[in-house]
């Protein structure tokens, strides 16, 4: 049975539309383990453009689950995770002026750099897990720097403009899963799932764990919302 891990991102997204202190992603992240989610993600950006450094604090404060810390592989955000302890850093690449993770980490193309910072979080006592491209070239790169997981990137996958399409991605992220496994590192999959395009993972139980975000932030602020306007009537109609 595959573990679904919760990033609550983008609930810190909403917050940060208006600059004030809701909606907050701590009671986002405790309402999701009162659902049964098996951890919570959080990406710590450099610029902090929604996870700030006090949600990540209370995030470790309150967990009780696992917490996943997705960061640049930098000094500061090394130092940070070193010092808040999550059970698991995501190694993610960061650019200021994209949207959101755009593609994998490149492992291949620093192995000595990535293999220093896996060695740093090790240190501190946090399993290292590479969001990657579905490439057997980077899942090798990122045994090689002795990870403990990959995770591998769904986003191409997602963004398949016709089933042939859906089918070939689909069919790249399934080599990258068992060339993971051959080398027995952990696997999880993330980016861009949705409750429709998930269930073709129902294929491929090698995939251990989901990271998903903005599809559930995006259900929720549509399943909630006849209540919440509900609520709203039933106040003012009191006037
Ligand atoms: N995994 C990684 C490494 C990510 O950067 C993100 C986006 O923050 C996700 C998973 C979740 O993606 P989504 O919000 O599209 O579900």
């Amino acid at each position: 049975m595959a573990r679904l891990v919760v990033n609550v991102d983008h609930v810190a997204t909403i917050r940060q539309a208006r600059g004030i202190d809701v909606p907050d992603p701590v009671l986002a992240a405790g309402l999701a383990e009162l659902a049964g989610a098996d951890g919570i993600i959080c990406h710590l950006r450099e610029d902090r453009r929604h996870i700030n450094d006090r949600d990540l604090r209370l995030l470790r404060e309150t967990v009780k689950t696992s917490l996943n810390m997705e960061m640049a592989a930098v000094d500061e955000m090394v130092k940070i995770a070193a010092a808040v302890k999550p059970e698991m850093v995501t190694l993610v690449p960061e650019k200021r002026e994209e949207l959101t993770t755009e593609g994998g980490l490149d492992v291949v193309a620093r192995p000595d750099h990535y293999r220093r910072v896996v060695e740093q979080l090790h240190e501190a006592g946090i399993k290292v897990s590479f969001f990657i491209d579905p490439d057997p070239e980077q899942v090798k790169a990122a045994h090689g720097c002795r990870g403990d997981i990959i995770e591998i990137h769904t986003g191409h996958y997602s963004e398949a403009r016709s089933e042939d399409e859906a089918k070939r991605r689909f069919g790249r992220v399934v080599l990258a899963a068992e060339s993971a496994a051959a080398l027995d590192l952990g696997i999880s999959a993330g980016h861009g799932l949705n409750y429709i395009n998930v269930k073709r993972f129902e294929s491929l139980s090698l995939v251990e764990e989901y990271s998903i975000g903005h599809s559930i932030v995006a259900m929720a602020v549509l399943v909630g919302f006849e209540r919440a306007v509900r609520r709203m009537i039933e106040l003012v109609k009191t006037f």
